[in-house]
């Protein structure tokens, strides 16, 4: 079977750093493009970070095309406490400062490669899905015609991330997760119900292959990140959510999908952006998604430590 064509937004964070390693380096995919969007970071630090993590990977030649810098209907907010001011751990100044820029207009680069690949390309979005959902507004019919979408985002059996019921990607644009999950799309949803089950642990990192430039980049960049989750998750590690999107995508047998009806709480004062899934015996709802409701966590740590960490 021939590699899979893949477009990738982002909000280069730590955890998307890692989903671009493990995407670059997977042989059955074919990186044919990335977007990037406000959330972790706003959409310039993304951006700079995508294409710092692109050369590290000696990868820049892939285009990197910004995106938008504000959710469609709210104030943006970030997530430096968890990334690091510059989203990559606070430590993007001991590297020079990427040689290329990226261009501009990410949902008109979706739809034009889109249009070049008709049911042939799969879009890959780790995070908030402002770009995503601009480009179905433009264009849903278009979008339609994605061979897939992989979403990491959401909660839908256990709690948020940054509310109770609430996670991070679907909290920062609301309106967006509600376009997108209503689009029509042959979605596939990876939420944190399972993305909290793939844990990169410091000792994988600092066990990790010889240090050569991308290790050492990878041990310093999960350094702030690995920090919030030992103060506020007990353990001294990271969550790999974002890299988990890309392994589903790279190979499906990781997790168990289930069709789910979700839709997205957009007025809730306390669950705005809150992916609701009606999962009632009796339901008559039509799924939006294919929910990721299992995942074989030791089998996706192995693929990523022989592809990333090595
Ligand atoms: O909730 C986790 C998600 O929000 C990840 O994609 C992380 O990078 C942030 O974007
Ligand atoms: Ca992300």
């Amino acid at each position: 079977m021939g590699r899979r064509r893949v477009l990738l937004d982002v909000d280069t964070g730590v955890d998307d750093a890692l989903a671009l390693m493990l995407a670059i380096r997977s042989p059955e995919l074919e990186v044919l493009g990335i977007t990037t969007v406000s959330g972790n970071v706003p959409v310039a630090r993304s951006t700079a970070n995508t294409l710092l993590a692109l050369e590290m990977l000696g990868a820049s030649t892939i285009p990197v095309v910004a995106g938008a810098a504000a959710p469609l209907a709210r104030a943006l907010f970030t997530a430096a406490e968890v990334h690091g001011s510059d989203g990559l751990g606070d430590v993007t100044h001991r590297y020079p400062a990427p040689l290329r820029q990226a261009t501009r207009g990410a949902a008109e680069f979706l739809l034009q490669m889109i249009h070049r690949h008709p049911g042939g390309l799969t879009l890959i979005a780790t995070g908030p899905l402002t770009n995503v959902a601009t480009a179905i507004q433009r264009d849903a019919g278009a979008m339609r015609r994605l061979q897939g979408l992989t979403v990491m985002g959401g909660a839908i059996r256990v709690s948020g991330n940054v509310g109770p019921t609430t996670e991070f990607n679907f909290a920062v644009d609301p309106e967006a997760a509600a376009i997108v999950l209503g689009a029509g799309l042959p979605l596939t949803l990876v939420p944190l119900d399972v993305t909290e089950q793939v844990i990169l642990s410091r000792k994988m990192v600092d066990e990790a292959g010889s240090a050569g430039t991308l290790q050492g980049f990878i041990r310093e960049m999960t350094a702030v990140t690995m920090a919030f989750h030992r103060d506020h998750e007990g353990f001294d590690g990271m969550f790999l959510h974002d890299p988990l999107a890309v392994g589903v995508v790279v190979d499906p047998s990781l997790v168990r999908g289930q069709p789910m009806a979700v839709a997205i709480e957009r007025r809730g004062e306390l669950t705005a952006g809150m992916a609701v899934a009606d999962l009632r015996r009796r339901s008559q709802a039509a799924p939006t998604a294919t929910v990721c409701v299992e995942v074989e966590a030791a089998r996706f740590l192995r693929l990523f430590q022989e592809r990333v960490l090595q």
